[in-house]
């Protein structure tokens, strides 16, 4: 903006800087304008992936790392210990425009190294340890720009940069060249070098042909902080120059100039001769051929004859620009500038000047930009007031301690007016009343108490107004009712405490209100006090103490009328103890996009607490103690892009599950407590292309062994993978996450399918033996296994006896049963029996029915025959009767054998022959004489009721043998 800036800005990669319009990008984070590339991801190792840019940058590498996808446009591998580059390390990148190595230990190039990169425009290996400029340029056809400062270059191989013909800006500065000839080995074959930069690469001698011959070159050309003795430039070489710097040298020699008639240094628009000794001869010499051309003069911290230089300097009749920074002028009369009248931006910063005669500028009335600043000025001098065409005046960084009224009296043209760096203490109303066009006012950095009313009247046009770093407390209600205009309001780091209902009334133009570092508490953010700013964009609240108490909703919501607003910043909020939101807090806020509310103490969210902000995209609640989140918060704000929930003592993601984030891209959670990642947490956000888990501690176990795979193959990118490590179990504490074996988490379907196919072979075989050898032995067992199984299921629901017993028996002994059994049991002795085909339920499976009428009957009685043995079923039933007398010590079971059959014959029934053994039967055969003492026997027999061993009656008609 002053005075010679024409130079051009080639620092992009190397962009350190802090300008102050960076401020709000720096607040809000790079990340929100991260619209991340989807085709590139996953979990690379030691990068990062943004915007189709690899960040590889501070990582300690020792290599180029594999796997950068081939797709990404730019790579930084900045700051590293990366000691080579070697075929291979760039070889699918035929895309890469842009590749940043500066800040390694590169010592060697691989020839061919560089190959593949035919698109690469940009390559900046700055302060490495290169020694020669060699042949391992090959293949960058494309590349426009190459910077090379900082290494030990020495020596250049002279077709080395052969391969760039389309090189526009080389960059030698600070190496150790010593000879021109090694720049022109370097330039020789550089068709198109417009931008030429040889700092201080220790040569004392420039005779431009040693250079070049060629009549064009280039346009730009730094021989800065040189030591040269002799500068000589032949007739007919740099027609095209137009930027000079031959300064900066710290030589307490002359300089010597040799410039042939006729020269062409005819287009040179800027010079700078900073820090020479040049006799006058030289000078002249100098000044002659760029007299009609040059327009920017640099001639800061000369060491002798300034004032004959300038008044050389200042015939000149295009000069317009001139920069005298760092000349200990200490006070400026109106004699050194009298023949300066062409200029119209001076500077003459950081002179030590304490005094400015009031005529010191009268030879300048055209001067539009004036820079005073780095002085020792205790008061605006008089000596500005006729500039009438001046659009800037820079005072910063002087003694200043108070303002006149008729200080900037005629000033009406200004546009900015940087007053910061003073010790201003109290401005009054009148001192800006004749600005009426200044758009920019800095007025940061004083001792500012009180705004005193003085932006109430004047100053309709301002646009920026900057009070930070004052010590103002209070804003009085209608403090800034006169600047109608203004745009960006900034007043970080005061002092206030108080805003008053109204403190912004006036201000519908303001987009931008910056109030960070303040001591503002949650009762100053009244409804009153921000209505006013109906146009506001962005609200910066950041380290303040505003601090609800309860989640209640407020009275009146504080921004309800900033439906423009997109923007509210309010992280980092101090004071003693915990916060909540009320739940009201954003009502209004239409179109909000960015909520910071990062490091606030905030112990929880309401669920109502989005139902305003439909439109937000990008919510930032990390570093909050919040241990729960509602999943119903999300659903007014479905369109979350961007999510920050890093160092919040969540324990899980499973609020992700049931709360609708479809479109989230973007999920930093930093630092909690996530040891397991599922497939369901994942598959609810079905946009995400940016994970950032890092500092989590991980299960190592198969519990993860879906999120292990999940980052092999997904999309999305996962960062930092590499580092996760396991917390859990213990003994693999430490370990990397990625080592884990999962192999044995996931099971092998061939695998499974020869044990199985083994397993029925072996089966069957074992089936067709068992048949044919111990197929009698099998079938008891089986029908053991059955009645027991059944009886399992019956025992503990076990109804009131519906019969008194059960009869039991075969087909062919029907006869007996229905002719003898029946009618004297029933009709005489009035026993309800369950008999087989009278009284099973039809349809029922023959099991159930035996084994629900044995358990609903007190008795069971077994009518044995031959043929009775020989049926399964009626085998059966013996045995479940015998499984209640053993599990329930009740004896159910009476034996009425209808034949004659020896105990041998008994043998694989088991339990009977027992019983026989016991002599716990009935004989019907044998009580053919006396039947009468049969039935009486089969009386007592279903008449007892527990007799656990069948001991206690006798039930035997006759004693066997
Ligand atoms: C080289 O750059 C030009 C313009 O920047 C571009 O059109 C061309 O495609 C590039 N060549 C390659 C191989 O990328
Ligand atoms: C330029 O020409 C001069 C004289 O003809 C010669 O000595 C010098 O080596 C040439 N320089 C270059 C860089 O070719
Ligand atoms: C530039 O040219 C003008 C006009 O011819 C002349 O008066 C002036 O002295 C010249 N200045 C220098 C530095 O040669
Ligand atoms: C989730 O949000 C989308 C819009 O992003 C909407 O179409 C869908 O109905 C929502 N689903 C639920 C369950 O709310």
């Amino acid at each position: 903006t002053s005075l010679g800036v024409n130079e051009p800005d080639f620092s992009a990669m190397d962009n350190d800087g802090l300008g102050n319009g960076r401020l709000w990008r720096l607040i809000f984070g790079f990340v929100f304008s991260l619209s991340v590339n989807r085709c590139a991801g996953y979990i690379l190792k030691d990068c990062r992936i943004s915007n189709g840019n690899a960040i590889c940058s501070a990582n300690k590498l020792r290599a180029v790392p594999r796997g950068i996808p081939a797709s990404v446009k730019t790579v930084d591998l900045a700051v590293n210990k990366i000691a080579a580059i070697r075929v291979g390390d760039f070889v699918n990148h035929t895309v890469l425009a842009q590749l940043d190595l500066k800040r390694n230990n590169i010592s060697r190039i691989e020839k061919g190294a560089f190959a593949a990169l035919r698109s690469l425009q940009k390559l900046n290996l700055n302060n490495n340890r290169l020694a020669q400029l060699g042949d391992f340029f090959e293949g960058l056809s494309n590349l426009t720009e190459l910077r090379l400062t900082s290494n030990s270059i020495t020596t250049v191989i002279p077709s080395s940069l052969k391969p760039l013909m389309n090189l526009t800006v080389l960059d030698l500065s600070f190496n150790k060249l010593r000879h021109l000839t090694n720049v022109h080995y370097a330039i020789q074959h550089l068709p198109n070098l417009r931008y030429l930069f040889i700092k201080k690469i220790d040569i004392t001698i420039f005779r431009s042909w040693e250079l070049t011959n060629i009549t064009v070159g280039p346009a730009y050309l730094d021989l800065s902080q040189n030591n040269i003795d002799v500068f000589a430039i032949s007739a007919d070489v740099f027609q095209n120059l137009t930027w000079l710097n031959i300064g900066g040298a710290p030589r307490k020699r002359k300089l010597i100039c040799e410039i042939g008639e006729g020269t062409g240094l005819k287009r040179l628009t800027t010079l700078d001769i900073g820090g020479l000794h040049l006799e006058r001869k030289d000078a002249a010499a100098l000044f002659r051929s760029v007299n009609f051309s040059l327009s920017t003069l640099r001639m800061n911290a000369m060491k002798r004859n300034l004032r004959e230089l300038l008044n050389m300097s200042c015939t000149i009749p295009t000069l317009t620009q001139l920069q005298l920074r760092g000349n200990r002028l200490q006070l400026l009369d109106s004699t050194l500038l009298r023949l300066c009248s062409s200029v119209t931006e001076l500077d003459v910063a950081n002179n030590r000047m304490q005094n400015i005669f009031s005529d010191a500028f009268r030879a300048l009335q055209g001067l539009k930009s004036l820079t005073l600043s780095q002085n020792r000025l205790s008061s605006v001098p008089p000596a500005v007031r006729n500039l009438t065409k001046l659009l800037e005046l820079d005072l910063s960084f002087n003694n200043i301690s108070s303002l006149g009224c008729d200080d900037f009296a005629e000033l009406r043209k200004l546009r900015v007016l940087g007053l910061y760096r003073n010790y201003i203490s109290t401005i009054n109303l009148c001192v800006f009343k004749d600005l009426t066009n200044l758009q920019v006012l800095k007025l940061q950095t004083n001792r500012i108490t009180k705004l005193n009313g003085v932006f109430t009247r004047y100053l309709p046009n301002l646009r920026q107004l900057k009070l930070d770093e004052n010590r103002i407390t209070t804003i009085e209600k209608g403090a800034f009712e006169g600047l109608r205009s203004l745009q960006n309001l900034s007043m970080q780091r005061n002092e206030l405490q108080k805003l008053e209902s109204g403190s912004f009334v006036g201000l519908t133009m303001l987009t931008d209100i910056l109030l960070p570092s303040n001591q503002i508490e949650e009762t100053e953010i009244t409804a009153g006090v921000f209505n006013d700013l109906i146009n506001l964009r962005r609200l910066n609240l950041l380290d303040n103490r505003i601090k609800y108490r309860s989640s209640s909703a407020l009275p009146e919501a504080p921004f309800s009328r900033l439906s423009q607003l997109e923007t509210l910043a309010m992280a980092g909020q101090h004071g003693r103890g915990r916060s909540q939101l009320p739940r009201n807090f954003l009502q209004g806020l239409s179109n909000l996009l960015i909520f910071d509310m990062r490091n606030a103490q905030i112990v929880s969210l309401h669920q109502d607490t989005f139902k305003h902000t439909p439109s937000l995209q990008k919510l930032d609640i990390s570093s909050n103690e919040l241990t729960d989140i509602s999943p119903r918060m999300f659903d007014p704000i479905h369109n979350l892009q961007s999510l920050y929930i890093s160092r919040t003592s969540l324990r899980s993601l499973d609020f992700l599950k049931e709360a609708n984030l479809t479109k989230l891209e973007f999920l930093q959670a930093r630092r909690n407590q996530y040891s397991v990642i599922t497939v369901e947490q994942m598959a609810s956000l079905p946009s995400l292309v940016y994970l950032d888990l890092q500092g989590n501690g991980f299960l190592c176990d198969c519990d993860n062994s879906w999120f292990l795979q999940w980052m092999n193959k997904t999309p999305t990118q996962v960062y930092d993978a590499y580092n996760f490590v396991c917390n859990y179990p213990l003994n693999l504490k430490g370990m990397k996450l990625l080592d884990l074996d999962i192999q044995s988490c996931s099971v092998d379907v061939g695998f499974i399918y020869y044990v199985s196919t083994t397993c029925a072979i072996l089966l069957f075989q074992l089936t067709a033996f068992t048949y044919h050898f111990l197929r009698w032995q099998l079938a008891y067992a089986y029908h053991l296994l059955l009645a027991r199984l059944y009886e399992r299921k019956y025992r503990d629901r076990q109804p009131n006896c519906l019969y008194d017993a059960f009869v039991s028996f075969n087909a062919h002994d029907e006869d007996w049963v229905y002719r003898e059994l029946l009618p004297k049991l029933e009709e005489e002795q009035g026993w309800r029996l369950c008999l087989h085909h009278r009284d099973f339920e039809p349809g029922k499976p023959i099991m159930d029915n035996i084994t629900e009428a044995i358990y609903a009957s007190r008795k069971t009685i077994c009518v044995i025959s031959r043929k009775y043995l020989e049926s399964e079923w009626c085998s059966r039933e013996i045995q479940v009767a015998g499984f209640r007398l053993f599990d329930e010590h009740k004896d159910v079971l009476i034996l009425v054998f209808l034949e004659d059959i020896p105990i041998w014959e008994l043998s694989p029934y088991y339990r009977m022959r027992k019983m026989v053994n016991k002599r716990t039967f009935l004989s019907w055969p044998r009580a053919a004489q006396c039947t009468e003492l049969f039935w009486e026997k089969l009386r007592q027999a279903l008449q007892s009721t527990d007799n656990a061993d069948g001991e206690l009656l006798l039930l035997t008609v006759e004693d066997k043998g």
